[in-house]
């Protein structure tokens, strides 16, 4: 790919200090359930950043930015690609399908997004998602429901199986489609046959979709490169500004989510290791972003989820509706058992509180503080989904402020009943609050320190 010898510095006989592992990377990640405000708080960041990046998931995300009036939602690519001085780059943990990819960018390109195809980078070892993976992802859907009685609720993207196929190893990465197309077409077959064994039912145009597939490797190749060097570059050169988009959130994580409610990548702070191929020492702040209350989309234990009026004033004012599927979000108290849970897997260090001004209008406001089992409070976030549908919550009760926050931009600018009702979340997590959000756009955001 025409790049040059890697400088690798000489090593000096001595340990080396967190200090000499080049530039830091900066981490924004989901703290609750997802939509939290993730890509407004990536859009802030941006603005300076030399490159953002996108780690894991895929176009199951649904991330908004509001810019001069003007919104756009992006799934695949990174929000950042919104400013023309800064690279976006999609990493090896990240699942791409590529009409999805190409349907996206030319999207936004009729809202005025130009030039978006000359910034993006591409790993040439992320894995990709076929149409046929989005087909079996509705397919488990629909057994899931008649075996089980419930499904997940997924996004029907097809991320669950893509990442299925990586685990299985029998799944097909970007340096497979640029490869010998005839090597991939055969492997292609191979993964096509193997569904089909799994699910009769499903039905492929094997040579449409391989010739689909030769279009748009074309139109990806400008765009692709090996990603781990690519990014052992970025943060051994001159002093860049790196940032890094979490995709999903804490509580959807394979790993730590509520499992089996989750989706298929780690949405927590390894998956910006492991999803981009670079080292620990090189993480940086790590930006926890959390809503003033809690919402949740898709199936699965909320603790508290408030199914009246509130959670659904919370849903109205919030315009709570899902950016990828257009699903309604169920909506309740802000749980703090589930931010500080997120903050013991990630170590934030700092929160972004977005949607503080959907709360204006309550004359009070609760805020779960903790978990009880059969009366006794438990220290833990519990791994079993049966016993988190039967944790009793303990809240806190605020008094409401009645004001409306929106033209606020700074602390001193925000009434004192929502100034205690701030403080009070940043004491209980421990992590000091560093922006809230009190609007969509980019100016509605209070910067603390
Ligand atoms: P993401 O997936 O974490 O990037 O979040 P989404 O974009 O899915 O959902 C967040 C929604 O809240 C979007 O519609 C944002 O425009 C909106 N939003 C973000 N921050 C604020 C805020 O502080 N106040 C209000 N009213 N809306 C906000
Ligand atoms: P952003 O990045 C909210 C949820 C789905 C479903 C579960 C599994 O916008 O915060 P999947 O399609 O990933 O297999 O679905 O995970 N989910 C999200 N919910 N925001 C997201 O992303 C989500 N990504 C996945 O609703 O319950
Ligand atoms: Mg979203």
């Amino acid at each position: 790919q025409g790049q040059q010898e890697p400088h690798y510095p000489a090593a000096t006989g001595q340990k080396r200090s967190r200090n000499d592992a080049g530039n830091k990377v900066t981490v924004v990640l989901g703290a609750q359930w997802g939509d939290e405000g993730k890509g407004k708080v990536v859009d802030l960041l941006a603005t300076e950043a030399d490159f953002v990046c996108r780690c894991q998931g895929g176009n199951n995300a649904g991330h908004t930015v509001v810019v001069d009036g003007k919104e756009y939602d992006f799934h695949l690519l990174p929000s950042g690609i919104i400013n023309p001085k800064s690279v976006s780059l999609i990493g090896n943990g990240v699942v791409i399908h590529l009409p999805g990819l190409f349907e996206e960018g030319d999207k936004n390109e009729k809202k005025g997004l130009k030039g978006w195809e000359k910034r993006l980078i591409v790993s040439d070892r992320a894995h990709l998602v076929f149409d046929f993976h989005q087909v079996v992802d509705g397919l488990q859907e629909t057994e899931r429901q008649a075996q089980e009685g419930k499904n997940i609720g997924t996004t029907k993207k097809g991320i669950g199986p893509a990442y299925s196929s990586k685990a299985s190893r029998t799944g097909l990465r970007v340096c497979d489609l640029l490869g010998d197309f005839k090597d991939f077409s055969t492997r292609f077959k191979n993964l096509v046959r193997q569904y089909q064994s799994m699910y009769p039912s499903l039905t492929v145009d094997v040579e449409d979709q391989l010739k689909k597939l030769k279009e748009y490797s074309e139109r990806l190749r400008p765009m692709v490169r090996d990603g781990v060097y690519y990014m052992y570059e970025a943060l051994h050169g001159p002093p860049k500004k790196i940032l890094v988009e979490g995709a999903n959130a804490a509580l959807l994580d394979i790993d730590f989510g509520t499992y089996p409610f989750v989706t298929s990548s780690n949405c927590t702070v390894g998956g910006a290791c492991t999803g981009l191929g670079i080292p620990p020492l090189n993480i940086g702040d790590v930006f926890g972003v959390a809503k003033a209350y809690t919402t949740r989309v898709g199936i699965g234990a909320f603790p508290t989820e408030q199914l009246n009026a509130v959670g659904e004033l919370l849903q109205t004012r919030g315009h709570e509706v899902g950016v990828t599927t257009g699903r309604k979000r169920r909506c309740g108290w802000l749980d703090l058992v589930i931010v500080r849970y997120a903050h013991m897997i990630n170590g934030f260090t700092a929160i972004a509180l977005t949607k503080l001004d959907i709360l204006d209008v309550l004359d009070e406001i609760k805020v779960g503080v903790a978990y009880k089992l059969n009366g006794k409070r438990i220290p833990h976030f519990p791994a079993n989904m049966d016993v988190l549908q039967k944790v009793e919550v303990e809240y806190e009760t605020f008094p409401g402020w009645k004001t409306d926050t929106s033209a606020a931009r700074k602390w001193n600018d925000l009434p004192a009943k929502a100034q205690n009702y701030i403080r009070f979340i940043e004491n209980h997590i421990g992590v000091p609050i560093k922006w809230v959000g009190v609007g969509k756009s980019r100016e509605c955001m209070i910067q603390m320190f």
